[in-house]
């Protein structure tokens, strides 16, 4: 039996986790910075930093009590060590770095990504079958991959502009709707009595490749032209109305269809029947019951993290770092961050 002890402080969360094999979580504590960055529509780098720099700490000691456990239990410990904000991803890497040499630990260095595609067999009882299908969707990425097996990803396609979280969130903070935008917007969308029509971008394109930008600027010029309301002004009470609600619930069903669209178009053409999601956008409940739905349509599996482990979360850094655990992928003391670390 393994402990690993996972770390992520890749953008606006401070998390630490034990888990135990890569599968067991025994803690995951995730400290959000939601109301330090909500006021700028979007998170501020540089107050993440410091928001990790004070939160750590505690984190870390946290999650060991959580988990009933001690720092001597602990088998190795498992960082992101990109993608991500580079201020923020050195704070985790600093405090990994301190652990693992203080206790004569192991450090293995982890892609978030590979956090997010994993996500889904994390304390779900459902075992790995490959190949697979996966999409990450969340803030700061929009990308399909086949999954041979543990450790190799063939990237298939990916954003060639704004994350679809990203989309969510600029259309929300033009609306004063608050950070992050996802939620709200689902919210906002679950109450609409009718969806307004915008263009699903690049659903016809050939590629896998996505593009939100488009979609985001036909939002704010609904909100514009429309709605008659000026973006990212003080919206005040123009927003409590069911037009924004209809324009909530377009935006959303516009990002869904294009995301069904063309993970199962992967798994058709690949002859993949597991379709896998990760990341905060893999949270909204209609994108789960629409995936569900066509996943039974086309007889494909179609599986999601628990909510809790859709958004950023050290949990799925252990359960990534335990197969280079086993393989004895280790960093030593050199190890940096890597903004723009690829999978
Ligand atoms: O995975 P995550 O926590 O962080 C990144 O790695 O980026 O994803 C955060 C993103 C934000 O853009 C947020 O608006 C979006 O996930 N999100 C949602 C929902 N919950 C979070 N988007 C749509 N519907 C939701 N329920
Ligand atoms: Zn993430």
């Amino acid at each position: 039996m393994a402990l690993l002890m996972g770390i992520d402080t890749s953008c606006d969360d401070t998390s630490c986790a034990i888990v135990e094999d890569g599968r067991q979580i025994l803690s995951n504590v995730v400290s959000s910075q939601i109301t330090e960055h909500s006021e700028y529509g979007g998170v501020v780098p540089e107050i993440a930093c410091r928001k990790h720099v004070e939160n750590i700490v505690g984190v870390v000691r946290k999650a060991i009590a959580d988990a009933k456990c001690e720092l001597n239990d602990i088998s190795a410990i498992a960082v992101t060590k990109g993608p991500g904000l580079v201020g923020a991803l050195l704070v985790g890497i600093g405090v990994a770095k301190a652990i693992a040499y203080s206790q004569s630990l192991p450090l293995i260095p982890v892609n978030h990504l590979e956090g997010h595609i994993l996500s889904p067999f994390l304390a779900s009882g459902v075992n790995y079958e490959f190949p697979f299908v996966s999409l990450v969707v969340s803030g700061g990425h929009t990308s399909l991959y086949v999954v041979r097996e543990l450790g190799r990803y063939e990237a298939v396609g990916r954003t060639v502009d704004d994350a679809a979280g990203e989309a969510f969130d600029k259309t929300a903070k033009a609306l004063g709707l608050g950070y992050p935008g996802g939620p709200v917007v689902e919210k906002r969308a679950a109450k609409a009595a009718r969806s307004i029509e915008l263009p699903s971008p690049m659903i016809k394109h050939d590629s896998f490749d996505f593009s939100f930008s488009g979609l985001k600027t036909a939002a704010l010029n609904y909100i514009r032209f429309e709605l008659e309301i000026e973006p990212n002004a003080n919206c005040g009470d123009a927003i409590d109305t069911d037009a924004v609600d209809s324009l909530c619930a377009g935006f959303q069903d516009a990002v869904i269809d294009v995301l069904l669209y063309k993970a199962f178009r992967l798994s058709e053409q690949r002859k993949i029947p597991i379709v896998a999601l990760g990341g905060g956008v893999s949270a909204n409940t209609t994108l789960r019951e629409r995936f569900i739905s066509r996943g039974k349509q086309d007889a494909v599996r179609v599986i999601f993290p628990s909510k809790p482990l859709s958004t950023d979360n050290a949990a799925m850094i252990a359960a990534a770092g335990f197969h280079r655990f086993v393989n004895k992928e280790f960093a030593d003391s050199t190890l940096d961050a890597e903004p723009n670390l690829p999978l």
